[in-house]
């Protein structure tokens, strides 16, 4: 990708680029920007899309290739010539019936350049095989937007990630921010399967170890693990582990879990007096957010609400009512 990138010319390609890359059909061209499009960028944008050895390994939804191709074709057919290419990918997506397959790749810019990119396997449905975590959620982006913000934070720190779902977030602290180790949790078996493919993904240059309840993947520089922990079940937690900072992305929905998830949070407060965590929340029912606030009460902590203003490395939803909270022990 690194060496591909050297040939985008135009900033319309990288757009499209980008768009195709990370699942986003809701692009607009406006009339020059298609008539930058010229045959040899048409090549260019498809070098870097659909014959790139990332969209090779990793493909997008059918589905949607088709829907964006089909979209682009007919910006292009109004002003522009079309490339065989595009034709010919679409037709035979068109023979591809039904898309058997529930799960698919996702590509994530990081910081608007192509280098950067996390994949993620994941599905499209909020809740599969009864379970959410099979897809990234709009908190994760924003978490993972605000911790490269404040990558100093993180650094030579050992990280534990509650909820981690598909684990972009757990995954974007692996990749950007040096820490000491991060270990990614969830509580359902398919949920940490998923999240085992993800980071075998974006980590295949560490070791990979694994035991029935353990996946470790490791170098010289970095350890990332992946194990289960379950918050009704406090016994998952090794009682070696002191972990610095504790991470979680959407994980306050629920309110029978509020309670199990802040025992948790006090598992660690006692264990390590000095933890920092960072719960990244879209307030889709403030009740239970609030009734979360009020758990926390019990435990002797200060809370700080923070709420980032702004897209800086990652685009996610500013529509959104959210937050991040900010806990630590009371002194
Ligand atoms: C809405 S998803 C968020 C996933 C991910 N953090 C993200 O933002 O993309 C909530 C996650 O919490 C996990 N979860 C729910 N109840 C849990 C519990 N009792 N113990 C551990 N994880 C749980 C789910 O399996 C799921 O992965």
């Amino acid at each position: 990708m690194a060496d591909d990138n050297k040939n985008i010319k135009y900033d319309v390609v990288h757009k499209l680029v980008k768009n195709f890359l990370m699942g986003n059909l809701k692009y607009e061209l406006s009339k020059d920007e298609v008539n930058e499009l010229s045959l040899d960028n048409q090549e260019i944008f498809m070098q870097l899309t659909i014959h790139s050895s990332l969209y090779k390994k990793y493909p997008l939804k059918f589905e949607f290739c088709r829907l964006f191709f089909k979209k682009l074709i007919k910006y292009l057919e109004q002003y522009s010539e079309v490339h065989d290419d595009m034709y010919e990918f679409i037709c035979s997506l068109m023979k591809i019936k039904n898309e058997e397959n529930k799960f698919s790749y996702r590509h994530y810019i990081i910081a608007n350049n192509l280098i950067d990119i996390i994949t993620i396997k994941e599905t499209n449905n909020m809740v599969i095989n009864g379970t959410t975590g099979m897809k990234t959620w709009e908190a994760a982006i924003m978490l993972s937007d605000w911790i490269l913000c404040n990558k100093e934070l993180f650094y030579n720190r050992r990280i534990l990630e509650l909820g981690s779902g598909v684990g972009f977030t757990g995954i974007t602290v692996g990749k950007f921010c040096m820490p000491k180790s991060i270990t990614l949790t969830d509580c359902h078996s398919d949920v940490l399967d998923l999240l085992v493919e993800n980071i075998a993904i974006n980590f295949s240059d560490l070791q990979k170890t694994a035991t029935s309840q353990y996946h470790s993947f490791k170098n010289d520089q970095k350890v990332i693990d992946v194990t289960k922990l379950d918050w009704h079940c406090p016994e998952d937690i090794n009682d070696n582990y002191y972990p610095d900072i504790v991470i979680g992305a959407d994980i306050v929905y629920d309110p029978s879990i509020l309670l199990p998830l802040c025992n948790v949070l006090n598992k660690f407060f006692n264990r390590n007096p000095q933890l920092q965590v960072y719960i990244a929340s879209i307030i889709r029912n403030e009740e239970t957010f609030n009734q979360f606030l009020k758990v926390l009460d019990n435990i002797n902590v200060a809370v700080d609400k923070v709420i980032p203003t702004e897209c800086v490395f990652l685009n996610w939803n500013q529509e959104m009512k959210r937050c991040i909270l900010k806990i630590r022990k009371n002194v």
